[in-house]
């Protein structure tokens, strides 16, 4: 079955206010590169090759200079704009005609990622998959609980009680149903529409396997991660 890939790259970029008054994050470099280019990457090389980029309003013309139809990536890309930033699982219904009945991976364009994932995406037939990594700071992201099997028992968005130190890293592989899953839900607490409600939505039919990965992961929102991002990615040239 066909993977399709999807690039979040909207939102407004606050946390790293002034660097993104005048740009998108997403458009920033690491290095030598802007930072999209690194999920991109992630999903060319799993053998991907149409790619839905989900921008926002303010920056879709830089994104489709930068980027192009991609032609050059021996790819096929569209744009969808993203009037608001209402959350990460709203990708879902903004991409519902470009997913139709595909599998489809989301990555989030501030991400990136040093594993390689084109056997578990080749492989991946139905239901849901995602990555998780141990971090020192887990209360910034989706933390997911393991039993002493290191099987997935529950997944919550920024707790603010330690949960565990494995932070759900912003690569996810799903069946079409997601879109469905996605229009049903209701904003959280802070308005937005929770990727970690459709996480839990397949844990709890048994449908989410859940996988450690053992390469570097930045997620390269806020300064420090920025910087951090940067040399590493200086250091492995
Ligand atoms: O990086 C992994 C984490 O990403 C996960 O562990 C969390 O479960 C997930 O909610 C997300 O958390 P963040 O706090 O990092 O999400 P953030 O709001 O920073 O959004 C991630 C990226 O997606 C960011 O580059 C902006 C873009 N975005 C975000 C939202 C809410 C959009 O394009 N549209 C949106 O509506």
């Amino acid at each position: 079955m066909v993977m399709k890939g999807i690039i979040l790259a909207g939102g407004a970029g606050t946390r790293l206010r002034p660097l993104t008054k005048v740009t998108s994050k997403q458009l920033l470099p690491i290095y030598d590169r802007p930072m999209v280019f690194y999920p991109l990457q992630t999903l060319l090389d799993a053998g991907i090759k149409e790619i839905l980029f989900i921008v926002s309003p303010d920056h879709a013309g830089d994104f489709l200079k930068l980027l192009g139809s991609g032609k050059e990536f021996g790819a096929k890309f569209t744009y969808e704009i993203q009037d608001k930033p209402e959350g990460l699982a709203q990708a879902f219904i903004i991409g519902e005609n470009f997913i139709k009945n595909s599998n489809v991976a989301l990555i989030l364009g501030d991400n990136i990622f040093e594993d390689k994932f084109s056997k578990t995406i080749r492989n991946f037939k139905k239901g849901g998959h995602v990555f998780a990594k141990e971090v020192p700071d887990p209360e910034r992201f989706g933390v997911v609980k393991f039993d002493k099997n290191m099987k997935a028992l529950k997944i919550q968005e920024k707790p603010k009680k330690f949960l565990s130190s494995y932070a759900v890293t912003g690569l996810y592989l799903y069946d079409h149903r997601v879109v469905e899953v996605a229009k049903k839900l209701k904003p959280s607490a802070r308005g937005e529409l929770e990727i970690t409600d459709l996480h839990n939505w397949y844990l709890n039919k048994g449908e989410l396997k859940v996988e450690i990965i053992k390469g570097e992961w930045m997620d390269a929102g806020t300064f420090d991660s920025l910087a951090r991002a940067t040399n590493w990615a200086m250091k492995r040239k």
